[in-house]
């Protein structure tokens, strides 16, 4: 008899990063968790130097699908991907961006 892996009700896909999972990952989303919750309690162990303060900007991520699914972004997550010397339209920091729940995640770790 053969068991199936039940797919998880919503996921966050990780596009491959050398340092942090080179071979990519997908896990399951919590409803009410940043980005980077999620990812430590998954062992994707991606750069949080302020401790999720929003006061560094080394959970820069980028989030190519599902924007809709998360907290939208503050004044102070706003003024910090400013400094950053790669901002996109979709760039977030990923301890600021609470998954709300309705979909998928996608996203590529910047640091
Ligand atoms: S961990 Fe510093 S802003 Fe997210």
């Amino acid at each position: 008899m053969f068991f199936f892996k039940k797919k998880p009700a919503q996921t966050i896909t990780v596009l491959p990063h050398p340092g942090v999972c080179p071979q990519g990952e997908v896990v399951a989303a919590t409803v009410g968790q940043s980005i980077v919750e999620i990812l430590l309690e998954n062992d994707v162990e991606i750069s949080h130097s302020c401790q999720m303060q929003c006061a560094c900007t080394t959970c820069h991520v980028y989030l190519m699908e599902g924007a809709k699914f998360v907290s939208p972004m503050g004044t102070q997550e706003d003024k910090l991907l400013n400094q950053t010397g790669d901002r996109q339209r979709w760039s977030r920091l990923a301890c600021q961006a609470v998954f709300e729940g309705g979909g998928d995640l996608l996203i590529e770790i910047r640091n």
